[in-house]
């Protein structure tokens, strides 16, 4: 593929219009390409498994909308008949039955969801589990590890991966209070658990975790890890809250709780879940979920929560994932071949840096050695590297996350012929670097 100058002209060109009138030029930092350097990348449109500038020009796409789109950019199942939908209404302010079908149909997959509530966004899913923790457990601190990302409220920010890295962006604005609050240990290090917790065991309401990580990279937990979080939460009478945000359904339709065996008392989903469309949920064991009002005192509510239309968007996201369950393993079988030559490609460069991948996910940093295993491992990756890269693979029509902490996502939308092109690209851009 031919690197294309005009069309980086271009997105300098749209992206200082951005600046003009867009804070940062962005609605969510790393989309301002703060990590990567100019230029920002605009988008125009989508299809399938592409991205297209202003100018028409199209670029495979690995950023996926950060992990919903699941089946690439407007699949028929999703983007048809839209329009008698819309007759129903966009919001009714009702419980509706097929929100109650849309809860047992979940249950379904996640059992340990006895009860549920939607609501639209990721981040108000975590920050509701974690205000009902500590109802139930009339507490108030919460542990959780460097580098997850759980979303923009306050408490989730401290010490979170993905964008809110941003330079200053972590402290500003969240209180002292806030802070007093919160224990930010180790991934993958239940040592820095038990030293960071030591002497507050009776204060801590909730250990809230990814249980495999998407935000610094992509990180798996180690063996024990998990098994070991959920006795501490045992022992010390906290809950344990899975943050399955990015996993459920990426990484099957019975989640990474399924995979680790561990049972959650709360579990946050989102993302994936509305196929584009935004709604996520947040829910666990019954007596827990039974703090929420009008049953007990703890209040969430939201005008967008459970709409009708988001809500049937999510029907079609199951209906797809259970009539297609091989639907995962040509995503994965594609994301290996993806993994494997970037691999091949790596070694004959004699670079050491481990590509990961699960699932439709694959990963790979400027780092030599093993793949990350917590932040301090993400924070080496080399930034200046990537961003070389990342222009590269632009100019040649690859579009990846702008930021070292997130990975690539493919969809079912991917094609082998995609997956050629962008090893292509990727051979010659890892070149240049040398
Ligand atoms: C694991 C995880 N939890 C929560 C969130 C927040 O979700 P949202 O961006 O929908 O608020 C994210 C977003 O990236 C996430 O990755």
């Amino acid at each position: 593929m031919r690197p294309n100058s005009q069309s980086m002209r271009t997105l300098a060109d749209v992206a200082a219009r951005a600046r003009n009138v867009l804070a940062g030029g962005c609605d969510s930092p790393v989309r301002s390409g703060w990590s990567i350097a100019e230029p920002m990348f605009v988008q125009s449109s989508a299809a399938g498994a592409y991205a297209f500038d202003g100018e028409g020009r199209r670029y495979v796409d690995y950023v996926m909308g950060y992990g919903p789109l699941l089946f690439g950019h407007s699949h028929p199942a999703l983007t048809t008949g839209l329009d008698d939908l819309a007759r129903h209404g966009f919001v009714w302010g009702t419980t509706h039955a097929e929100e109650i079908r849309l809860g047992e149909r979940i249950r379904t997959h996640l059992p340990s969801m006895e009860r549920m509530r939607f609501v639209t966004t990721g981040s108000e899913a975590v920050m509701s589990a974690v205000r009902v923790a500590r109802a139930f457990t009339e507490r108030n601190v919460v542990l959780k590890f460097a580098g997850n990302y759980h979303g923009h409220f306050d408490l989730a920010l401290l010490d979170a991966g993905a964008s809110a890295q941003t330079t200053g962006a972590r402290r500003g604005g969240i209180p002292e209070g806030v802070m007093r609050d919160v224990i930010v240990a180790r991934y993958n290090d239940l040592d820095s658990v038990d030293a960071l917790v030591r002497g507050r065991e009776r204060e801590l309401a909730a250990i809230l975790v990814e249980p495999v990580c998407g935000n610094m990279g992509w990180v798996r937990p180690a063996p024990g890890f998990l098994e070991g979080l959920r006795e501490r939460c045992d022992g010390y009478g906290a809950l344990l809250i899975f943050d399955e945000v990015i996993t459920w359904p990426r990484l099957g339709l019975r989640g990474a709780q399924a995979r680790s065996g561990i049972v959650p008392d709360l579990t946050t989903i989102g993302k994936v879940m509305g196929g584009g469309a935004p709604i996520a949920a947040f829910g666990g064991r019954e007596a827990v979920m039974n703090e929420l009002a009008p049953i007990g005192s703890v209040f969430t509510g939201g005008t967008h929560a459970g709409n009708p239309f988001c809500v049937a968007m999510a029907h079609r996201v199951l209906d797809l994932l259970e009539e297609h369950p091989e639907y995962y393993a040509r995503m994965s079988s594609l994301a290996r071949q993806l993994a494997a030559g970037l691999r091949s490609i790596l070694t004959e460069r004699g670079s050491l840096y481990a590509v990961v991948q699960d699932e439709s996910v694959v990963d790979f940093k400027f780092r030599p050695g093993p793949p990350n295993r917590d932040y301090d491992d993400a924070r080496m990756a080399d930034k200046k590297q990537y961003a070389a890269y990342y222009r590269a693979m632009l100019e040649r029509g690859v579009l990846l996350p702008p930021s070292v902490n997130e990975v690539m996502f493919l969809s079912t939308a991917h094609t082998t012929a995609d997956v050629e092109a962008t090893l292509a690209a990727a051979a010659e851009s890892l070149a240049l670097r040398q």
